[in-house]
């Protein structure tokens, strides 16, 4: 366990539940998250990993439950004060958005333009920073379209450290990465979180990632939490959810076939 972790929640989930269309997405999720640690978020796909990520982040609110940020609850606050608590965060989001219309270093400076007075020369000196700590320095003048997907995933990392933020979304850093260059982008999210004291929340459905990152782990399944430990527990436990997931085995009491789709019964006749 890494050793700045405090026991100073920066974030607290109590009861969240967020409906979509009648359908309930997240179900009475609670867990707290400690300042300084790597929290990882698991589940199968649909499951709500990137729901409750824009839940934390306050993209959408919940319809019940609240969630805290350093104590303060954003689902219950307006725009403005929400605008202000989300500067301190950086996201690094599923589909990695860069604008392919600007370079490596234009993106990494849109949010210290957006949000900051900061003088052009002071821009570019955090910018070349922010750069070299990711690794990138020399490709400022690229554009994205010129870069593989990993330098790609390291300019959004850039970018979501640009405004020196105490905690750092992720929503799957690793997904259509091979397995080396998977394996740097977790090196890199271990490296920013102990040099710059990050907190920092990853969904994933890689487990090679799960275990190299995660101080903690969250597995969700159907926008419930099964269960929240550390790698240790999660590998260990008897949980039959957890036993399927992390070793990917077709059977199980994860049923892929969801309730609204029947294959045969579309497809079969
Ligand atoms: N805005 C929305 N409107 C309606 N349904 C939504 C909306 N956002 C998410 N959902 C539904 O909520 C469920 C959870 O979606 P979510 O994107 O959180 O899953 P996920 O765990 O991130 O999946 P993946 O691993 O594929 O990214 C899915 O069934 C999805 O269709
Ligand atoms: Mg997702």
């Amino acid at each position: 366990m890494s050793q700045n972790i405090s026991k100073e929640k920066v974030i607290s989930l109590k009861g969240v539940s967020k409906f979509f269309d009648g359908r309930k997405i997240i179900d009475n999720v609670n867990f707290d998250i400690y300042s300084g640690e790597t929290f990882v978020i698991m589940g199968c796909s649909g499951s709500g990993k990137s729901t409750l990520l824009r839940l934390m982040t306050g993209i959408i609110k919940p319809d019940e439950g609240n969630i805290f940020i350093r104590g303060k609850d954003i689902s219950r606050i307006d725009i403005e004060e929400l605008d202000q608590i989300r500067k301190s965060f950086g996201m690094l989001f599923q589909y990695s958005a860069l604008l392919d219309s600007l370079t490596v270093d234009e993106n990494v400076a849109l949010p210290l333009r957006e949000h900051t007075k900061l003088d052009e020369n002071i821009i570019r000196i955090i910018v070349k920073m922010k750069l070299s700590l990711v690794g990138l320095r020399g490709f400022e003048s690229y554009y994205p379209s010129k870069i593989s997907g990993g330098m790609r995933k390291r300019v959004g990392l850039a970018r979501a450290i640009a405004l020196d933020p105490y905690v750092v979304f992720y929503d799957e850093p690793t997904s259509g990465l091979d397995p080396v260059v998977g394996g740097v982008i977790d090196k890199l999210i271990k490296d920013l979180s102990a040099k710059l004291l990050i907190t920092s929340v990853v969904v994933t459905h890689d487990m090679q990632s799960v275990f190299r990152i995660a101080d903690r782990v969250a597995m969700v399944h159907q926008g419930s939490i099964v269960k929240v430990g550390t790698p240790e527990e999660i590998k260990n436990s008897d949980n039959e959810y957890i036993k399927q997931f992390i070793n990917g085995l077709p059977e199980g009491p994860i049923d892929f076939f969801t309730e609204d789709v029947d294959l045969f019964e579309e497809f079969g006749k």
